[in-house]
């Protein structure tokens, strides 16, 4: 009796785990001619997308992956982005792309870990994808296979799909009534491209971003890093920085006490947020002014009790 059900539960978790059919791929046609106004557009986003510094690595070429990102689980290395055939993105088409980004699986079926940000860019538009897509095909294309993670099991893809089945929530943002285009755009910004959230926002159980704590800081982030409480909360968030504030942090790094921000959210402003469009910053401050407070005071392991 007792076998029978454990037999039926691991054939149902095998079941459950087999590997998703590849998405056929049509034959690699000659490369589509670059449309260079797709071109800029997927520039701007990739800078929204805080420049995708993660996949620099320090003494590499830019954006030909290999940066050990080091979480709590493990070590992940970053994948190469530039349009090599063999090592990058060379042979990718417009639906590979938008299937690794949206649903956070690759063109032969294997899945991620959700250390890349999946989570977030599910909610970006097909459009949007296909113009990121369009600027990455237009890089110089550097050769840099791929390096294995050093996370033990949690380094194997079945790890990595497990995680996908049961946590992962795909789809699109909506539309919320009564919010201005502003507020929406904010939203998009933040919740999709600029993914503030995977670093902002601590993780619970198996890596899984808290959502009652959206935004409100991780001991733990990326890399080890600490991020603050970004919610408008007065005491433990950035509740008394004004839209200002926040804009001209969001371009320069500097704090409205004139302090200048360190480690990864430096990097992503530099190469990212530092370009976009004041609307763009101002509907990002405006979305952030309107999620919820949360009190919750971040501090580094060791640090003094309040
Ligand atoms: C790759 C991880 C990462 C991403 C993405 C990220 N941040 Fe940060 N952020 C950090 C870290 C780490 C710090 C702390 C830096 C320091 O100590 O100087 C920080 C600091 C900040 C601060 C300073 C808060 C304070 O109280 O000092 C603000 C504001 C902020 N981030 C807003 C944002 C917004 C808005 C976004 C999205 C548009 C964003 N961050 C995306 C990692 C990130």
């Amino acid at each position: 009796m007792l076998l029978g059900a454990v037999a039926v539960l691991v054939l149902g978790v095998a079941v459950w785990l087999r590997p998703e059919a590849a998405t056929p791929r049509p034959a690699a046609g000659p490369a589509p001619a670059p449309d260079p106004a797709a071109v800029s557009r997927g520039e701007y986003l990739l800078r929204a997308a805080g420049g995708c510094t993660c996949h620099t690595a320090g003494d590499g070429a830019s954006l030909a992956g290999g940066r050990p990102l080091e979480t709590p689980f493990g070590v992940y290395y970053s994948t190469n982005l530039t349009p090599d055939p063999e090592t990058g993105l060379g042979d990718w088409t417009d639906a590979d792309f938008i299937r690794a980004m949206r649903e956070g699986v690759g063109p032969d079926g294997t899945d991620y870990f959700p250390v890349f940000p999946y989570t977030s860019f599910t909610r970006m538009t097909q459009d949007d994808l296909r113009d990121m897509l369009a600027y990455l095909r237009s890089l110089e294309p550097v050769r840099a296979p791929a390096r294995p993670h050093e996370a033990g099991v949690l380094g194997w893809r079945v790890a990595a799909r497990a995680w996908r089945r049961a946590f992962f929530e795909p789809g699109p943002l909506g539309v919320e009534a009564g919010r201005p285009d502003a507020w929406h755009r904010g939203r998009y910004l933040v919740e999709a491209l600029a993914h503030c959230g995977e670093c902002h926002t601590p993780r619970g159980l198996a890596g899984r971003l808290d959502a009652r704590m959206h935004l409100a800081g991780s001991v733990e982030g990326p890399e080890g890093e600490l991020a603050p409480n970004i919610t408008p909360d007065d005491e433990t968030g950035i509740g008394s920085w004004s839209r200002p504030d926040l804009t001209w942090f969001l371009q320069t790094g500097l704090k409205p006490d004139g302090d200048d921000t360190q480690g990864l959210m430096s990097e992503v402003i530099e190469h990212g947020y530092a370009h976009l469009s004041d609307a763009d910053l101002g509907s990002i401050a405006e979305y952030l002014r309107s999620v919820p407070p949360v009190r919750h005071r971040v501090r580094a392991p060791g640090a003094g009790a309040d």
